[in-house]
């Protein structure tokens, strides 16, 4: 699989408490390789020996015209691809809708000449082509932004689009060129960056621009984005729309990858539909949602959460006065007080990056905190380790799955009792029971549909989608009295939403509360019977679930009821 491999909770606690923000600094300036030193990536970017043409060519002009004919991909006996057609025209948005598992990555993967088919034709401009890996794919034309990014995040923006580019499409001179060329492609489609920055201290969201403008400087003209907005806020989402039309005008396609229904019907020209590997259909983005679920996954979808009002009981997690610092040692949380009850769903609501993600960690142990108490059903849990507070009953979906949710390489089976492998049933005494394992394995992979070929594959290899589905299972597979999920449904098909919401509402009437943290309104607003918002590390408001939306928005925005938020220093 191409996505880099993680870490579990119990590896991370495993490691030594984050550096600080000087210390970073430090490691990082003695990390850092020597740029002109004779490897690979000094190579690339030591000055006149690249390669390259003597000008640095002109972004944009050339149009190219994609098929895929019958592209068959198989893994072992699984059919990823199967006999899969796709026309992709000049200059056209053209969505790539699929269940998870269904092939979509693999698909592009092969296209990107990172996975070789098995069957199948590539034709660019009417000629087959043959990718022996993505150095030929950009030389016809062809660049892949993945969901993982594949930066060096301690290089600069520059010496990241560097990398690699003396064998590509528009290498170059030296430095000097190369950073003017950032800097006029970031011009050029409104993909702001700052070419000195240096990767790691970037956002996610501008991270991924360093993506795209790598792509763009190898002057490609068919840009493939497999699941781009899946870790980006509502704004950068915009924004990453705005590019992707700058380069549709600009002439260059892109193939788009997303689950999200809204995002397909405002910026694509076609959608092409695939379930379990196969074409099943192209639909206009005109076709209402309703009918592209039903085309993805086969079967009618319920857009919205049935549930009755909620029955809330005692509190069994209460937050007070909770402050924690980030990286910088800023207060990425600061001074918030709030109660989840039992057989509640409070969601947190609020743009990422606001203090929802260290909340979340310094409740599981994960994050020091700097001043405040948490309680667990009356007894404090402040000072405990992760997996002991895992063992008083509660459930984490972690926001990031590739970092504390998942060990790549171990098996389906073995990340589904990852934090119960030395209790009964799992184990039998002192030693692991593998066959109980794969068989409560093959149970969970039945009951919330993990697409895989069987439980012994290592997690790595399933499809992002499946993944995460893997870590719901897990966390909703013992008694809970608090449920902690962290964007529950990043990456996940709308079928797959419908079943994780139904399971989140089936725990709180079960009577376990849940603290549900998304960066999606629309989840949020569908789950949560009362609603914090989040801003600047601070809890503006807590709501009732029938909030008007303005509002809540408003309030994510920072303008609280009482005076805007940007006043309040200033008072
Ligand atoms: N390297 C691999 N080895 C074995 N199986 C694989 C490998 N890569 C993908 N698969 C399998 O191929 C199938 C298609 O996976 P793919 O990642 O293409 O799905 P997808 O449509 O991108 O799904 P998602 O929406 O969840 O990202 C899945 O069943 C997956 O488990
Ligand atoms: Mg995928």
């Amino acid at each position: 699989m191409i996505r880099e491999g993680g870490t579990s909770t119990a590896a991370t606690l495993a490691e030594p408490p984050r550096a600080s923000a000087p210390q970073r600094r430090r490691l990082r300036s003695r990390r850092r390789p020597a740029l002109h030193s004779g490897d690979a990536c000094g190579a690339a970017a030591g000055q006149r020996s690249i390669a390259s043409p003597e000008t640095t060519p002109e972004p944009g002009g050339t149009e190219l015209k994609l098929e895929l004919r019958g592209i068959t991909k198989r893994f072992g006996s699984l059919v990823a691809n199967d006999q899969i057609d796709l026309v992709v025209e000049p200059g056209e948005i053209h969505a790539l809708l699929g269940e998870n598992g269904a092939g979509k990555s693999t698909l592009m993967n092969v296209l990107y000449g990172l996975l070789q088919p098995d069957s199948g034709e590539i034709v660019v401009d009417e000629r087959p082509r043959r990718f022996r890996g993505p150095r030929d794919a950009i030389a016809a034309g062809i660049g892949m932004v993945h969901q993982h990014f594949m930066l060096v995040p301690v290089f600069t923006v520059t010496e990241n689009v560097m990398l690699g580019a003396e064998r590509t499409r528009g290498g170059f001179l030296n430095r000097r060129s190369a950073r003017q060329r950032v800097v006029e492609v970031s011009r050029q489609y409104g993909l702001s960056v700052d070419p000195d920055a240096v990767v790691e201290d970037l956002s996610v969201g501008v991270q991924q621009r360093v993506e795209i403008i790598k792509a763009l400087v190898r002057q490609v003209d068919l840009l493939i984005l497999d699941e781009p907005t899946a870790v980006l806020t509502p704004q950068e989402t915009d924004e990453l729309l705005d590019v992707m039309r700058a380069l549709k005008a600009d002439g260059k396609s892109i193939v788009f990858i997303t689950h999200k229904l809204r995002e397909v019907k405002a910026i694509a020209d076609r959608i092409t539909v695939v379930r379990r590997g196969r074409t099943v259909g192209t639909a206009e983005p005109t076709a209402s949602e309703d009918s592209l679920a039903s085309l993805m996954v086969g079967r009618t979808v319920k857009l919205k959460v049935d549930k009755e009002p909620a029955k809330p009981g005692g509190p069994v997690l209460t937050v007070r006065g909770l402050t924690v610092f980030d990286e910088r040692g800023h207060p990425a949380v600061d001074g918030v007080d709030l109660e989840v009850h039992a057989g509640e769903v409070l969601g947190v609501a609020g743009v990422q990056g606001n203090g929802q993600t260290e909340l979340v960690e310094a409740v599981m142990g994960l994050r020091p905190i700097a001043a405040g108490q948490v309680t667990l059903v009356g007894e404090p849990i402040g000072e405990r380790r992760t997996r002991d507070i895992l063992r008083a009953g509660v459930g984490y979906i972690p926001e990031d799955r590739a970092v504390d949710g998942l060990v790549k390489d171990f098996t389906v089976a073995e990340n589904l009792v990852l934090d119960r492998y030395d209790q009964p049933p799992v184990a039998s005494g002192l030693s692991l029971s593998p066959r109980t394992v794969n068989r409560l394995a093959r149970e969970r992979i039945a009951e919330f549909d993990v697409r895989t070929s069987s439980e012994l594959a290592p997690v790595g290899t399933l499809s992002g989608g499946n993944q995460q589905k893997v870590i719901v299972a897990r966390e909703l597979s013992s008694p809970l009295k608090l449920l902690i999920a962290a964007q529950p449904t990043r990456g996940v098909d709308v079928g797959s939403t419908e079943f994780i919401h139904a399971r989140v509402v089936h725990e709180r009437d079960r009577g376990a509360g849940v603290l549900l943290v998304s960066s999606e309104l629309d989840e949020v607003l569908a789950l949560a019977d009362r609603i914090a918002v989040m801003y600047r590390g601070k809890v503006l408001a807590i709501l009732p679930a029938d909030a008007p939306r303005e509002r809540i928005g408003l309030l994510m925005a920072g303008v609280s009821d009482t005076q805007p938020a940007g006043t309040e220093e200033a008072s």
